[in-house]
Order: structure tokens, then sequence, then C-alpha cells
């Protein structure tokens, strides 16, 4: 039997499921392999602080499948490898901690780390593989971009989020024949506002992949309103462009405007309809997971146990189609993965009449 001991520390932004993978990891290396788990408090922050630790066993993960966020703690700063320390004066310096985490690994005797957490977790997992560490990547992001696996668990949990909030902006913008204008999350990808846009029956989805022309989009939102449509949706993702504008130059220069609050300004300022602008933020990502996300953080946690006992290191769990992978670390950080604009999603949209940023055909 192995009597491995291993660490788990969860990364980056949370994520609805990061959980369920600790869960999973736990039971199965618990029962099926003999390990001992414990938890590494906000992500590597715990790893330079060994006091952040804690003990995950049967007791500690019992009842945490539907609990949002993660028991361990996160946070998205503290790279051990470039750490800022602010000295009694104020004056910044950054850094190398990177030591000081191998010898608190070393010291806390630990076979193995598993590391959960987005590009950023992922990118220092590799620094710390490469400099010794056997470490397990999980990938995490409500975004769902990165491309070394199909999806991300929380991506389901924030399209749901996303999707239930246009329903009920639906009832309400008909009521009043609004346009709204909600902006959901997305730091670099569509994905979220293109899922839940479909799936929520929105009238515009405007994505980064495709910058939009601003005088196209409202003449599209007028087209409605002349066709009898008394209210319009638009769903804009927070890193959506538009084309450049003469409006863009003089109202972003000024303000400090997202581009939901700037595409709701202009609807306002240009077609002279009721408009109320909703930014959706971390309601996305907290609460309860929704099943799918529950089941793909099980499957990553028990796969991620599975690894551990193989010695698999260095190596990330991956959804390929319907199977669980694994693949090299080092080749799944700073990729990404974003909207095709001719891909099948956007054709869906624009199959239903969805303004998706480019001319209706
Ligand atoms: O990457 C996940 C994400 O929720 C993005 O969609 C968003 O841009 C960002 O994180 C927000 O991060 P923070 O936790 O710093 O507010």
């Amino acid at each position: 039997m192995s009597n491995l001991r291993v660490a788990i520390t969860t990364g980056g932004g949370d994520a609805p499921g990061l959980n369920a993978v600790i869960r999973a990891v736990v039971k199965t290396g618990m029962s099926r392999f003999n390990m001992e788990f414990i938890g590494i408090e906000d992500g590597f922050e715990g790893l330079i602080n060994t006091r952040r630790i804690t003990k995950l066993n049967r007791d500690a993960v019992r009842g945490i499948l539907p609990k949002g966020g993660t028991i361990l703690g996160t946070t998205n700063r503290g790279n051990p490898f470039e750490y800022e320390i602010k000295s009694p004066d104020g004056e910044k310096r950054v850094v190398d901690l990177s030591d000081r985490c191998m010898e608190n690994f070393e010291s806390l005797e630990l076979d193995a780390l598993i590391a959960i957490g987005g590009d950023g977790t992922q990118h220092i997992s590799q620094r710390f593989f490469e400099k010794g560490m056997p470490v397990i990547g999980v990938p995490k992001t409500i975004d769902n971009d990165l491309l070394a696996t199909d999806v991300t668990f929380g991506f389901n949990t924030a399209v749901t989020v996303a999707t239930e909030a246009i329903d009920r902006l639906h009832t309400t913008a008909e009521s009043h024949r609004r346009t709204m204008v909600l902006e959901v999350m997305g730091r670099d990808a569509g994905w979220i506002a293109l899922e839940a846009g479909i799936s929520g029956g929105a009238d515009l989805i405007l994505i980064p992949e495709i910058a939009y022309d601003l005088d196209e989009a409202l003449r599209f939102i007028k087209r409605r309103y002349a066709r009898g449509s008394n209210f319009s949706i638009a769903v804009v993702a927070e890193a959506a462009k538009n084309k450049p504008h003469p409006d863009d130059e003089v109202h972003r220069r000024r303000t400090t405007d997202t581009p939901g609050t700037w595409f709701a300004e202009m609807v306002r300022k240009h077609l002279s309809v009721d408009v109320r602008q909703i930014t959706l933020g971390h309601l996305q990502r907290g609460g309860s997971p929704t099943t799918l996300d529950r089941m793909l953080g099980t499957r990553f946690g028990v796969r991620a146990a599975e690894l551990v006992a193989e010695k698999g290191f260095g190596r990330m769990v991956a959804l390929n189609g319907t199977q669980i992978v694994d693949v090299p670390i080092e080749d799944a950080v700073g990729r990404q993965k974003f909207v095709n604009p001719d891909g099948q999603l956007v054709r869906t949209a624009e199959s239903l009449g969805i303004y998706c940023g480019r001319p209706m055909g």
C-alpha cells in the first residue's frame, strides 16, 4: 500500500466545482491508494508560509460537493517565482521565493502536489515541476478558454447563471419596452456570452472574437423596434471589442466604461430608447455548481488521484470528447481557446437571427 502524502491547493479565481475536485481526490486517494492528504491554503501562498495548511480527510470533505468556492481558499496573486514584497517604508520589490516553497514541500514530507487552477496556476506548477516538485495539474476557469481541455468545470454554472439572468431580464424588458444590456464575464474569450446568449434567447451577442460595428449594432436594434419588437436584450462579454468609432475615442478617454456600460450608453445616446445596463460579475462564479460541473470536477479529481498513484507527474487532467485524459502541463500553459467566428456556435446564433457583430444577411 502506498501511504503517499499528498498536498492539494486551489489557485486563481474560484470556480464552482473546486470542492467536487478536492472531495473526489481525497475519497479516491484514501480508499483506493491509502494516501494521506493535506490542504495548502490560498494557493501557493500557503506553500510560502507552511502554517497555512489544513488536514484533509473524509470528515473534512463531507458535505462539500454542493458548495461553491473552495474550502482551501484561493488567491489570484502570490506567484512564488515573482513575489511582491512591500517594505515598511512602502517600497515594493519582487523576489523569488520558489526555493523556500521547495524546502517547505520537503519539510512537510510531501510526495506530490495536486494544483487545481487556471493558466497562471498551471504555469507556476510547471516551473515547480522543472525544479523537481512532483506536481499534477487540474485545470479550472469559468471562462472555458483553456485549449488543453474541451471544457473546464465552473463554465456550465456561469452559463446557467447568465442564462437565468437573461430569462429574468426578458420579462422586465418586455414590460417596459426597454433595451437591456447584460455584461457577462470572460476575461479574454466570449464563451460565456455566446452560450448564455443563445440559451437565453438574446437579440445581440457581442464577443471579443468578433469586433462589432457600433452603427450596425444600433441599426439592428432600431430595426427590431421598427418591426414591432419593442424590447431588445444585448449580451456583452466583458472583453467585447468594437471597430474604431468616433464615439469610442471621445467617450472611453473620459470614462472608465466597460464594454457593457459603453454599449448601453451608445444605445441611449443614439436611439433615444429606454436602456438599462446590468453587470452580472461574480454572481457567475458564486453558489452551488450545476450537475455538469460536479460531474466534471469529480471525474477530474478521481483521475488526478490515479495520476499520483501512477507517478504521472508534470501532467494535467483534461476532458477530450467524453473521456478524461492527461496531457503534459507544459503543453497546456499559455494556450487559450477562443470562439471561432466562423464556427458552428456563431453560425447557430446567427441562424436564429441573433446579431453577433457581423452584417446580417
Ligand atoms: O478568469 C475568471 C474570471 O472570473 C474572469 O471571467 C474575470 O475577468 C476575472 O476572473 C475576474 O477576476 P477577479 O477574481 O480578480 O475579480
